[in-house]
Formats: structure tokens, sequence, C-alpha cells
């Protein structure tokens, strides 16, 4: 699974996976013809308790949080075909669909589980379980009939085995989970799985129904195979922090169902992009930290389903090419860190559908144009590190009423403050205007609740730090910069209402007077605390 740019959180990433993947099965009851058994048939009772049993159920083994133990309604002598998590098939009694994702699952499996008695199963999702590190067992051969299987994010661990390769029926193969530090993957950390002996080219030669395939955070550090370009049905293709390397086959680009794919964090994977076939499926492409680079090609115009677009951290060059202005449907386009120059496009505000903006970080100049002011539907604008001029209105971002993070710092513009007479302005979580040229704190800030982070450091604000800025956010800001303005006065002992700041940085301002006492008391949280260079704060 991939997580998308607004999700930090473990909780996050897992409620998107279960929007993605929502409960698979529909519970079904035999009742008919042939021979079925009364209730279902009792090896597969059996197994499906022994497999019950072999687990302790541990709230922290599951973090959607609608996760709830499945298993443990499951009784001896029961009717397993209406069991929570059980699909029986209507006309043989046969388990055929396990869907325990989200259970409280917690404990060692190996082939000798009785889960690989039930030959019958073509569906088994054991995702958001905690296998503390067990390898995949072998086992999982038998289950032959299997067209989806998804282990992802269930501490598995190890080398995938090579009976991966029985399961020829297989639609949909999910293995991914979490990967702390995509930059340096599989170093000092045991908890991954591995696909180097069976490889990635063996998988996609011989698991030719392929149609989902998601591998995030598995180490297979090997080329991309170009037999995955012959998986003509692929839809979904994750190789998201596999540790790839050499040149990524073009070929897969023009796969002609292909939605999903995603390369991210592969540094050494290397393009180029090919040029984008006129009849691409592609809605979601993700190149983020890898080795491509050069211009994007107006091609990328070609792909009118596209609604997300992240390269973040790469080295493309050149402008933001103009095709991209056809493409309406896209709702994030994140090209930060980058070395793309020119100015920012006038045709942007085209881009009607856009919550994500992010071109922080490039070699942008020129000015703001109006029509990024028409992108009613952005949450999250992001333009900070550019050479950006001019003058900015902070009444007309204002206008865009659902940001929740707006970031501008580091340009060479001027961001204008008015009297902002009415109170419906966005609620900001982040918000960061620093050198902007400010002359006062924004009257707007008074209304915010909700801010985490907070920077208005290096403009020109002079006088007192208005009380309103302890109080409203007080609960939520983490950090907060007022740093290299012309700040006077004492730091009153409101700051101790910030109950969660990690972060204060009121240095090279000419504050004066003693420290509040209570500043002790913010300790436990605060880990940056700068007051140099002011006047004589002691
Ligand atoms: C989990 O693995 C550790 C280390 O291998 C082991 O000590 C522990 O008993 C295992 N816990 C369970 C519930 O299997
Ligand atoms: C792809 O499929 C074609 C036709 O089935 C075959 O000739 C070719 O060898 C395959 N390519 C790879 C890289 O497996
Ligand atoms: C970008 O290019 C610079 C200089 O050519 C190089 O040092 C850097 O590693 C490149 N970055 C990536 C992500 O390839
Ligand atoms: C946008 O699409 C139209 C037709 O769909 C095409 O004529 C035009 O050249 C495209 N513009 C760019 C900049 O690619
Ligand atoms: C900064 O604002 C002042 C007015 O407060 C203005 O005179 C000056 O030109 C601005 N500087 C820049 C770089 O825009
Ligand atoms: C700092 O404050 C002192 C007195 O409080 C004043 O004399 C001085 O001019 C101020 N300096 C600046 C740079 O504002
Ligand atoms: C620190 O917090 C405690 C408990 O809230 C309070 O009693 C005490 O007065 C505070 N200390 C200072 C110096 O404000």
């Amino acid at each position: 699974m991939e997580p998308f740019l607004h999700c930090f959180s473990l909780k996050c990433l897992l409620t998107i996976i279960f929007f993605i993947f929502p409960n698979y099965y529909i519970l079904t009851q035999s009742v008919s013809s042939i021979q079925p058994p009364a209730a279902c048939w009792d090896s597969e009772r059996s197994a499906l308790l022994h497999f019950k049993d072999s687990f302790i159920l541990n709230n922290s083994a599951s973090d959607f949080p609608l996760a709830y133990p499945k298993v443990k309604s499951w009784k001896v002598g029961g009717d397993c075909c209406s069991w929570d998590g059980v699909e029986c098939d209507d006309n043989t009694g046969h388990v055929i669909g396990l869907d325990l994702s989200s259970s409280f699952l917690y404990g060692s499996i190996d082939s000798n589980n009785t889960l690989f008695h039930l030959h019958h199963l073509t569906t088994l999702n054991l995702s958001d379980n905690n296998f503390n590190g067990s390898k995949i067992p072998s086992a999982i051969g038998n289950l032959s009939r299997l067209s989806l299987l998804d282990f992802s994010f269930s501490a598995f661990s190890g080398q995938i085995p090579i009976e991966i390769l029985e399961l020829s029926e297989l639609e949909t193969l999910d293995l991914s989970g979490f990967n702390n530090d995509p930059e340096l993957p599989f170093e000092n950390n045991d908890n991954h799985l591995e696909l180097k002996n069976p490889s990635l080219k063996s998988l996609a030669d011989k698991l030719v129904k392929l149609k989902y395939l998601d591998l995030g955070g598995v180490n297979v550090s090997s080329t991309v195979p170009q037999s995955l370009a012959n998986l003509s049905s692929l839809t979904h293709l994750s190789l998201r922090s596999c540790d790839m390397n050499g040149e990524f086959p073009i070929e897969i680009f023009q796969l002609p169902n292909l939605q999903f794919l995603s390369v991210s964090y592969n540094h050494r994977l290397k393009g180029p992009l090919p040029e984008f076939p006129i009849n691409s499926s592609i809605e979601s492409l993700r190149l983020s930290r890898t080795g491509f680079d050069g211009e994007l090609p107006k091609s990328i115009g070609n792909l009118k389903s596209l609604s997300d677009l992240e390269v973040i951290e790469c080295n493309f060059s050149g402008q933001i090419p103009s095709s991209l202005k056809n493409l309406t449907q896209l709702t994030v386009l994140s090209l930060p860190l980058n070395l793309f120059s020119g100015q920012i496009p006038s045709w942007i505000g085209n881009l009607s559908r856009l919550r994500v903006l992010d071109l922080s970080s490039n070699e942008l100049r020129g000015p703001i144009p109006q029509s990024l002011f028409n992108l009613v539907n952005l949450e999250h604008l992001d333009l900070e590190l550019n050479h950006l001029s001019g003058t900015v209105n902070l009444e007309q971002i204002l206008q865009i009423r659902g940001l929740v993070v707006l970031q501008v710092s580091w340009n060479d513009f001027s961001v204008l403050t008015t009297t902002t007479k009415n109170a419906s302005v966005p609620k900001f979580k982040w918000l960061t205007l620093d050198s902007c040229n400010l002359s006062k704190f924004p009257d707007f800030l008074a209304h915010q609740d909700e801010l985490e982070f907070l920077n208005l450091g290096n403009n020109k604000i002079d006088g007192c730090i208005p009380k309103w800025l302890w109080g409203l956010s007080a609960k939520t800001l983490v950090a907060l910069e007022l740093q290299g303005n012309s700040l006077t006065g004492e730091l009153t002992p409101m700051i101790c209402n910030l109950s969660s700041i990690v972060v204060l940085d009121v240095s090279n301002n000419n504050l004066s007077g003693a420290l509040p006492p209570c500043l002790s008391n913010l300790s436990r949280s605060l880990s940056v605390l700068n007051l140099q260079n002011n006047s004589s704060v002691a």
C-alpha cells in the first residue's frame, strides 16, 4: 500500500488501506443441493479452530482503528460457514475465503499450521496482524487455488518461499509492509521480507494472471525485470522502497490497464521516462526519490486519467510542461526538491480539482499567477524555497477556505496583510511565512485554534507579541518560530499554556526582562528553546 501524501500516521495509512480494500467477502451461508454438510465440513471447522488457538489475541497486533478480534466468536461445534471472516462455497460448503485482516492475531506461524489444510481457499487476507517476524511458510504452496493473497503489514520477514510461484491463479498479491526509513531500507533491520531467491523475475514469469502487485518495503535488490511488462492485466504495481536498481523498463509505463505505478524510494533506479501513450489508464504515478531526471516529457499530457503525480526529490529540470494543463483530473501535483525552472504557469488555475500543490524547493521565478487563487479545492499549498517575486495579498490566499497547509517561506516576495474582518478563514495546521517581509502579526491568526506549526521568522514584525498568540492554539502548537524580527517586551507566563510545544524560537529579537519561572514546567515537551540575541532575556 502506498501512503498518501497527507498520511503521516499509522492509523491514517491503515484507514486508507481499508478504504481501498474493504472487507472483501460477502458472508454467505450454504443451503443447497449436492451433498452439502449440515453446517460446515468438520475437518475445516477443526482446522479453523486450531488456527485460532495458535495465536494470542492482542490489541496492539492491529492498527486499523476499527480492528476487532474476528475469531473471538468462533465456537466449537458451530457452523463455521457463518463465522466472522469465513466464506464458504454455496454448493460444496468448503471454506473458500478467509478475511482475518485487522483481527488482533499475534504469534508465530509455520507450515504445520492447520491454515494450510484449507485447500479450497481462493482468497486469504491476513493483513494488519502481527506474525512476529515469522517466515511465510512454504506450505503456502498447498493453497494453489488462491487468487488473492494479502499478507500486508503483518510482520512477516525473511525470504519469500519458492512455493509462492505455485500460486499460478494469483491475481492480487500484497506483501507490503512498513519501512520506517525508506532511504536506507534494509540496513540494520531484519523486519522485512526478501524477494531474492525466488526473484521478482521468477515471480513475474510465473504469476502471469497478476492484476495487483504490491511489494512495498520488500527487499528485492535487483533490476526491474522486463517480464513485468508482459503482465498485461496489471492495474496496480508498487515497488516502493524495494532497493530496485538499473534502468526501469519503459514498456511497463505502457501497460494498457495500469492505473497505479509507484517506484518511489529506490534511489538507484533510473529513467528515462518514455513517451506516454495516448490511451494510458495511469491515474497515479509516483517516482519520488529515484534517479529519474531530465525534463518531464510533453507526452505526460497524454495521461488523461492522471489524478496524482508525485515526483519528490528527483533531479527533474526544465519548465513544468504546458501539456499538464490538459490533465484536469489532477488532485495531487507534488514536484518538490527538483530543479524545475521558469514561472509557475498561469494556466495552473485550470487544474481545478487540485487538493495538493507542492512546488517547493525548485528554481521557480516570477510572480504567483492570479489563477492560482482559483484553486478553491486546495488543502495543501507549498511554494517555499523558490525565487518567486512580487507581492502576494494574504487575503486572496485566505479565500481558499479548505487550506490546511500553507508554506510560502523563503522566496523573494512580500506578503501583504490587510485587516480581515471576516472570521471565516481557513483553519491552518501548518503555516510558514518565514522571510515574507511581514511588518505585523496577520490579524487572522487570532482566529486560529488548530495550528501545529507556525513560522513567522525573519520578517519585520515589531512591538510586543500579542496575547492571543498564547491562547487559541495553545493545546495544539508544536513549533513556534518568531526569530529574526524586532519583537520587544517580556515573555509572558502565558507561554506556559503551550502544552504541546517542542520548538520555541524567539532568538534575534529585542525581547527583555526575566524568563517566566513556569518555563521549567514546559521542559517535558520542549526540546528546542532558542532565546539568543535578545536585549536582556535572563
Ligand atoms: C515472538 O518472537 C520472539 C522472538 O523470536 C519470541 O521470543 C516470542 O516468544 C514470540 N512470541 C510469540 C507470541 O510467538
Ligand atoms: C513476453 O511475452 C512474449 C510473448 O508471450 C515472449 O515472447 C517474451 O519472451 C516475453 N518477454 C519476457 C521478458 O518474458
Ligand atoms: C541530483 O544531481 C546532483 C548533482 O548532479 C547529485 O549530486 C544528486 O545526487 C542527484 N540527486 C538525485 C536524487 O539523483
Ligand atoms: C490539450 O488537448 C487538446 C485536445 O485534447 C490538444 O489539442 C492540445 O494540443 C493539448 N494541449 C497541450 C498543451 O498538450
Ligand atoms: C518590504 O516591505 C516594505 C514595506 O513594508 C517595502 O517598502 C519593501 O519594498 C518590501 N521589500 C521587498 C523585498 O519586497
Ligand atoms: C531594543 O530595545 C532597547 C530598549 O528596550 C532600545 O533602546 C533599542 O533601540 C532596541 N533595539 C532595536 C533594534 O529595536
Ligand atoms: C508547574 O506546574 C505545577 C502543576 O501544574 C504548578 O503547581 C506549579 O506552580 C508550576 N510551576 C511554575 C513555576 O509555574
